[in-house]
């Protein structure tokens, strides 16, 4: 018991630095099984969703719930799932393409799938802005890049919306699968810029009166 409310309320997580090491090779895997089993583009995406939402729910979790401790603890593991989360997204876009014997670096090129009544533009857009962030996720990247590294990170935000509105127009009969997990990213995001906590926070000129 005292483990657990370590782990989850004081954020004490054993082994985190070995832990950090191994998420960040985890890409790995996906892509020896793309290349050796016959898994399908579409398992690759599903996961990839997945993982991106748990990236996008860390950050403002640890800011709207500061009392668990863990959320907090788990921000800095956002960067490893994150690609782990886009390697995944990207094998998927590529693999949609390779089964049609087609290169997905041409067919972004291609007008016939730019119509954004329709799954492809946003999922290429998707595609871009996946690769974009996965090519800068180094600290060689963050070292040339300097303050603009930062605004190119924002470009997970297009990810987030553009795969949100691919995945809706996918399944349109499943749309409230898409539609709970967005709104409840947004309304933390919303919760966290205007600084409100669960449980609410004394004001700080209260706390030092009492
Ligand atoms: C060029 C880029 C992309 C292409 C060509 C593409 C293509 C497709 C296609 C054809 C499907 C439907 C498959 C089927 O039902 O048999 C699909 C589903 C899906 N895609 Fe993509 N996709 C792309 C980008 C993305 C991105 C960026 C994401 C973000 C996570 C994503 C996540 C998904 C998911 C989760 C599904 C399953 C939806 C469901 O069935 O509920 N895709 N994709």
């Amino acid at each position: 018991m005292s483990f657990l409310k370590n782990l989850i309320l004081n954020g004490k997580i054993p082994y985190f630095r070995i832990i950090r090491r191994i998420v960040l090779f985890l890409w790995v895997l996906p892509v020896l099984s793309y290349i050796f089993l016959d898994i399908g583009f579409l398992k690759y995406g599903e996961l990839g969703w997945k993982l991106l939402i748990t990236v996008m729910l860390i950050r403002p979790l640890s800011d709207v719930i500061p009392d668990i401790k863990i959320f907090k603890a788990l921000v800095p593991l956002r960067k490893e799932v994150g690609i782990l989360s886009g390697v995944l997204i990207a094998i998927h876009s590529y693999g949609y393409f390779a089964i049609k014997n087609k290169n997905i670096f041409i067919e972004i090129f291609n007008s016939q799938y730019w119509n954004f009544n329709g799954i492809f533009s946003w999922g290429i857009i998707g595609f871009i802005a996946v690769i974009i962030l996965l090519i800068t996720s180094n600290n060689l990247s963050i070292h040339l890049l300097k303050n603009s590294w930062k605004k190119i990170q924002q470009l997970a935000y297009v990810l987030f919306f553009a795969s949100a509105i691919h995945i809706t127009l996918v399944n349109k009969n499943e749309m409230i699968k898409v539609i709970i997990p967005v709104s409840i990213v947004m309304i933390l995001w919303i919760m966290a810029k205007f600084r409100i906590t669960i449980p609410k926070r004394k004001p700080e000129n209260a706390e030092k009166t009492e």
